[in-house]
């Protein structure tokens, strides 16, 4: 589409009209990025495959790879569905409004294929931002939406970083501030009364878990898969062999999920190399440090991305602290932000402390082991 267009700017104190005319550009087959509780979304009307074909135009995104539509509720959900299962009836009652998106049975002319991408299942879910549901509302419109980034670079938690990728490129930008979780949704699927996560986010395997009691199993396919996605390789033993021992364990491939198009893809990624540093905590700082200075040494401008613990005793080039080791909400929130701060500040080689994996540390670890495009170095 339009390579160069002017992207209107609707600010954070004029965001009743920003809605207004936003919802117009989308119900006239425009595409415009907003807030959601997760990450920024760059939206057009799922229903128009012209609208849809701009969304792929502008972030350069691979037609393979599927759109999540975001919807009022779980009614509208099921309109889109061919069928809705008790299971996954009770994830969208329990998680929606929320960072959960459920892949289910398409009915048939209900999307333009080109949301998902030729497949027979539509990712759906309820995004909990006041602007989002109002935009959404206002529009009328079931709103198909990536993570507004061009594609492969980490995605938008601001206004700003969307115009940084898209300015000139989409028709307008709703602000409304920074997001507050910063990693994506969970996506899963609910298969033979198993939930599957396809890519975890901002609902955990616990609350999952929690929700689903005894009426279903949860399975994650969490390091294995993202070592694999990253590394190119085909099973989580390749990819372990690919990127050393130290890319982390294996999960027991017993039962084969259904795989998410886009975790094959190179995603988050900042301009310099990235390395993560795992393993025991003691042993952290100076295998980081050593890193560090290793690649300082060689020439590199030298980045560290660190817990707000450890990151005054470390040097080089730049040092940022993603929030405290023991919060990984904090992380969460900085990640994407603190990958493009070391762009800006022009970054060849990040080196990046692993953070817990419970809650939320598994989204973390699985979107900082993509940025790394799997390189793990172990402590
Ligand atoms: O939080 C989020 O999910 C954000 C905000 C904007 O809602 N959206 C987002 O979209 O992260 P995107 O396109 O960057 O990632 C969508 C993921 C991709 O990995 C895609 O392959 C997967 O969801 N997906 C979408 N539809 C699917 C389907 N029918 N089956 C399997 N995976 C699907
Ligand atoms: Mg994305």
């Amino acid at each position: 589409m339009k390579q160069q267009q002017s992207t209107i700017y609707w600010p954070p104190e004029q965001a009743e009209a920003g809605v207004r005319e936003a919802a117009a550009v989308l119900a006239n087959g425009g595409i415009v990025a907003f807030p959601t509780e997760t990450v920024y979304g760059l939206g057009a009307d799922a229903r128009s495959s012209s609208a849809v074909e701009g969304i792929f135009a502008a972030k350069g995104r691979p037609s393979d790879n599927p759109l999540i539509v975001h919807l009022a509720d779980a009614e509208a959900a099921a309109a889109l569905a061919e069928r809705l299962s008790p299971l996954e009836r009770k994830l969208m009652d329990a998680f929606w409004p929320g960072p959960l998106t459920v892949v289910v049975p398409v009915r048939a002319g209900a999307v333009s294929p080109r949301v998902t991408a030729g497949l027979d299942t539509v990712g759906v879910r309820v995004p909990d931002h006041e602007l989002a549901r109002k935009l959404i509302a206002a529009s009328g419109c079931p709103i198909a939406a990536p993570s507004a980034n061009r594609s492969g670079r980490p995605s938008p938690t601001t206004a700003r970083h969307v115009l940084e990728d898209l300015d000139g490129r989409i028709d307008g930008v709703l602000d409304g501030g920074a997001t507050g979780v910063g990693l994506e949704s969970t996506v899963v699927r609910v298969l033979d009364g198993a939930v599957h996560i396809l890519r975890p986010g901002g609902i955990t395997a616990e609350q999952l878990k929690k929700a689903v009691g005894d009426q279903g199993r949860v399975l994650s396919e969490s390091d294995g898969e993202a070592a694999a996605s990253a590394t190119g390789a085909q099973s989580p033993s390749e990819a372990i062999a690919a990127g050393g021992a130290a890319a982390g364990k294996p999960s027991a491939p017993e039962e084969e999920a259904p795989r998410s198009p886009g975790v094959k893809y190179a995603h988050y990624a900042p301009k310099g190399v990235m390395v993560l540093v795992s393993g025991d905590p003691q042993r952290l700082p100076a295998a980081v440090q050593a890193a560090a200075d290793e690649q300082r040494a060689r020439g590199s401008r030298v980045g560290i991305l660190a817990c707000a613990e450890n990151a005054d005793a470390y040097r080089a080039d730049a040092v940022l602290s993603l929030g405290l080791r023991s919060e990984p909400e904090q992380a969460a929130h900085a990640l994407y932000a603190a990958l493009r701060e070391c762009d800006d500040r022009d970054i060849s080689y990040i080196v990046a402390e692993a953070f817990p994996e419970a809650g939320i540390g598994a989204a973390l670890r699985n979107r900082m082991l993509k940025a790394a495009g799997g390189r793990v170095i172990q402590a």
